[in-house]
């Protein structure tokens, strides 16, 4: 497997480390085929930093919940957590792992239903607002003051300004010169970053 990487639902491959809800997560997105869930390396960062938001919590494209299952074990008793999925099928798969947790909500819709609940202190983008075609997220709407957001899925950059097939990369730009962020690529994988952002006091 050198060189290969795995998508997200199989590379939770090593099961006996993993938090209960996470395991049950990815057996839900492993009966249903779907191979896109997060990975394991952005799970646990999304576990560290739901430590660190004292009430709300949302993401964008629930999948079958792997990435908010991480986020629910991180998260302390009393962090509200909602995510949006577009996708009906899996909606009710991701709000099944989760019907014991009553602090934890899954909502079928679009992922711009989030502005109906915020601001939140933690915003992972993972379906749907990240500048990649699927409208944008604004920070100064959805993230309390110092809240962070955390956008999935990008290629480490090896050069500046970043390239994507062979063109400025726009949306990592957007967030990385974010006049209302402070923003950081951060590499977790060989081929694998996020990028993650604090509000700025004022922005
Ligand atoms: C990469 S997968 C999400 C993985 C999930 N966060 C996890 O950790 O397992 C992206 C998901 O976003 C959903 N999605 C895409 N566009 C969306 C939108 N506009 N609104 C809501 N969900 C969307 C897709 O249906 C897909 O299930």
């Amino acid at each position: 497997m050198h060189g290969m990487s795995l998508q997200g639902t199989d590379a939770h491959r090593d099961n006996d480390t993993l938090p209960a809800l996470v395991q049950q997560a990815v057996e839900a997105a492993r009966t249903h085929g779907f191979a896109f869930s997060c990975r394991p390396e952005q799970g646990r960062l999304l576990q560290l930093l739901a430590a660190g938001a004292p009430h709300s919590i949302a993401e964008t494209g629930t999948g079958c919940g792997v990435g908010l299952a991480w986020l629910a074990s991180g998260a302390a008793p009393g962090t509200r957590l909602i995510s949006i999925e577009r996708d009906a099928e899996r909606a009710r798969i991701a709000a099944e792992v989760f019907r014991d947790h009553d602090h934890v909500e899954v909502v079928h819709g679009d992922w711009r239903q989030i502005e109906q609940y915020g601001p939140y202190d933690l915003l992972v983008l993972d379906g749907g607002g990240q500048a990649k075609g699927d409208g944008t997220a604004d920070p100064a709407r959805l993230l309390t003051a110092g809240g962070l957001v955390v956008i999935d899925d990008f290629t480490p950059a090896t050069t500046w300004p970043p390239h994507f097939n062979g063109e400025p990369d726009e949306p990592r730009l957007h967030w990385l010169e974010h006049p209302e962020l402070r923003a950081a690529e951060l590499r977790l994988a060989a081929d694998l970053s996020v990028i993650v952002g604090t509000r700025l006091p004022g922005g």
